[in-house]
C-alpha cells in the first residue's frame, strides 16, 4: 500500500532537468510561452459556445460567468504557476502529482489530463470541422455531408447513426498539427504565434467596431429574471454559464507541459501561465459585453455567434465576417496544435517514468521532438474527432480539466509543507487560502456537470486503474528504486 504512494524525489527530478536525460530542445522564451497559452485557450468556446450560454443561462450577464469562472481558473493558475517555477519538467500536473501526492495519485491525474488534451483537441477540432464546411459553403465549395458531419450522434435516447461515413476536416486538422508538432517545437511555437496574432486581430476588431452598435436595450435588464428553472437566468443561471463556458478557459495550463522546452521556466513559466490567462480573461469580458449589446440575448442560441453579431449589426461591419471565419479557423487549429502538444509531453514523462511503454519516451534524432508519442496521440485524436459529436466530447474535457486543478490546488499545501526550503521564483500567494478555494471552486463546478458526465469519467478511470495494476505499477522506475534500496 506504502508504495502506491511512492513519490518522485524533487532531488531527482532536478537531477534529470540538469543532466538533460531528456533530449528535448530549449527553445521557448516568456513571450512564446504566453502566446502558447493564449494559442491554447481562445477558440471554441468563444468562437461556438457564448452564444448558447448567453441564450440558455445567463442572457448578458455571461459577462459575470466569464469573469466568476476566470476567479476559479486564476486561483488554479496561481497554484500551477508555484509549481512551474519549482518543478521545471515536461509532465505538468502529472508530475507535480507524483512529487506530492505519489505515484498512485500522478497516475491518476496523467489519466486524466488524456480528458483534457486529447478529448478536448478532438472536440476543438471537430469546431474547427464546423466553421471550415461553412466557410467552404460561403465561396461556393460545399463539401457533402457524408465526409464532413460525425457519423454518430449521441441524445437521450441513445447513439444514432447520421448516415455520415467520417467527419474529415476534424480529421485532417488533427492530422496537420501532429505532422506540425513532430517537426520541431520552434516550427510549432512560430506557427502558433502567427495564428495568436490573427486571432486576437480579429477578436479586437470584432470588439473596436462593434462597441458602436451595442444598444442598451439589449442590455435591460442585465441579469434576465429567473424562469423558475435552476440555472434558467438570474444567478443561477449566471453560475451555469460559468460551467459551460469554463471550457473557453481550457488550455492555459498547457503551457506548464512544455517546461523543459523552456529557456528560463523557473522565471518565464509564471509569466506565461498568468499573463495569458490575464490576455484571454480581459478578450473574454469585452466580446461578450459586445455579443449582447448588438444582439439580443434570445436569438444567440447559434453555433456561430460572433457571425451572427456581425450580420445584426447590419451592412456597416459586413466586410469583418469574413475576417471572423478566418480567425475563427485559424484560431480553432491552435488550439488543437497546443491541446496535442500538451498530451504528448504527458504520455511522455509518463513513459519516462516507467508508467507507460518505453517507445513512448524516445525523442526523434533529427527533429528533438517525442514523436512516437505525437504521432500516438494524434491518431486516437484523429479517430475520437472523425466519429464523434462535439457535445459529448466537451462535456469530458471540462470535468477532466476540473479534477487536475482540484489535484494541483491540494498538491500546493501539500509541497508548502513537505518541501518548504526548496527555491520557489513564484509563491502562490496566501497559501492554504487561494488553494482551497480553488479547489472549492473547481469541486462545484465539478459537481454541476450532468450525471452522465460523472459516469463517463468513473468508467474512465476504471479504464485508467486497469493499465496502472496491469502494465505500470510493474514497470515503475521509481518503484524498482525504492525496492532496491529496500533490499540494500
Ligand atoms: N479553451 C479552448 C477553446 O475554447 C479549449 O477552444
Amino acid at each position: 500500500m506504502k508504495k502506491l504512494f511512492v513519490r518522485k524525489s524533487l532531488s531527482s527530478i532536478f537531477e534529470e532537468v540538469e543532466n538533460n536525460h531528456h533530449g528535448l530542445k530549449k527553445n521557448l522564451n516568456a513571450w512564446h510561452l504566453t502566446l502558447l497559452g493564449v494559442g491554447g485557450v481562445i477558440g471554441a468556446g468563444i468562437f461556438v459556445i457564448t452564444g448558447t450560454a448567453a441564450a440558455l443561462h445567463a442572457g448578458p450577464s455571461l459577462v459575470i460567468s466569464f469573469i466568476l469562472s476566470a476567479i476559479g481558473c486564476a486561483l488554479a493558475g496561481l497554484c500551477y504557476a508555484e509549481f512551474a517555477s519549482m518543478i521545471p519538467i515536461a509532465g505538468s500536473a502529472y508530475t507535480y502529482g507524483y512529487a506530492t501526492m505519489g505515484e498512485f495519485i500522478a497516475w491518476i491525474i496523467g489519466w486524466d489530463l488524456i480528458l483534457e488534451y486529447l478529448f478536448g483537441s478532438a472536440t476543438v477540432a471537430v469546431g474547427w470541422s464546423g466553421y471550415v464546411v461553412s466557410f467552404l459553403k460561403d465561396v461556393g465549395l460545399p463539401l457533402p455531408e457524408i465526409i464532413s458531419q460525425s457519423p454518430f450522434t449521441f441524445d437521450a435516447q441513445g447513439w444514432h447513426h447520421t448516415g455520415a461515413l467520417i467527419n474529415f476536416p476534424a480529421v485532417f486538422i488533427v492530422g496537420l498539427m501532429t505532422t506540425l508538432l513532430v517537426v520541431g517545437i520552434k516550427e510549432s511555437a512560430r506557427f502558433n504565434n502567427v495564428i495568436v496574432l490573427i486571432k486576437v486581430a480579429v477578436i479586437l476588431l470584432f470588439i473596436g467596431f462593434g462597441v458602436s452598435h451595442i444598444k442598451m436595450e439589449h442590455w435591460t435588464p442585465f441579469i434576465p429574471q429567473n424562469t423558475g428553472t435552476w440555472g434558467h437566468f438570474g444567478w443561477s443561471g449566471i453560475l451555469t454559464g460559468a460551467g459551460v463556458i469554463f471550457f473557453a478557459y481550457i488550455g492555459f495550463d498547457a503551457v506548464s507541459t512544455t517546461s523543459q522546452e523552456a529557456k528560463n521556466p523557473k522565471r518565464d513559466m509564471p509569466i506565461g501561465i498568468l499573463a495569458s490567462l490575464g490576455v484571454c480573461t480581459v478578450l473574454y469580458i469585452c466580446v461578450s459585453l459586445v455579443l449582447t449589446g448588438i444582439v439580443d440575448y434570445h436569438n444567440l442560441n447559434v453555433p456561430a455567434p460572433i457571425a451572427l453579431a456581425i450580420d445584426t449589426a447590419g451592412p456597416a461591419l459586413m466586410w469583418l465576417r469574413p475576417f471572423v471565419k478566418i480567425g475563427a479557423i485559424a484560431g480553432l487549429s491552435s488550439v488543437v496544435l497546443v491541446l496535442l502538444l500538451g498530451q504528448s509531453r504527458v504520455f511522455y514523462s509518463m513513459a519516462h517514468d516507467g508508467l507507460l511503454w518505453k517507445s513512448f519516451a524516445k525523442t526523434h534524432p533529427k527533429f528533438k521532438t517525442p514523436h512516437i508519442t505525437t504521432i500516438v496521440t494524434g491518431s486516437f485524436a484523429a479517430l475520437f474527432a472523425g466519429l464523434f459529436p462535439i457535445g459529448l466530447l466537451g462535456e469530458l474535457v471540462s470535468i477532466g480539466t476540473l479534477l487536475a486543478f482540484v489535484i494541483v490546488c491540494i498538491g500546493i499545501i501539500i509541497l508548502r509543507k513537505t518541501e518548504p526550503d526548496v527555491p520557489r521564483s513564484f509563491k502562490t500567494p496566501l497559501v492554504p487560502v487561494v488553494p482551497i478555494l480553488g479547489a472549492l471552486v473547481c469541486l462545484l463546478q465539478m459537481a454541476s456537470l450532468p450525471k452522465d458526465t460523472w459516469i463517463r469519467l468513473i468508467a474512465w478511470m476504471l479504464i485508467g486503474f486497469t493499465i496502472y495494476f496491469t502494465y505500470g505499477r510493474k514497470h515503475s522506475k521509481i518503484r524498482k528504486a525504492a525496492a532496491l534500496r529496500e533490499k540494500e
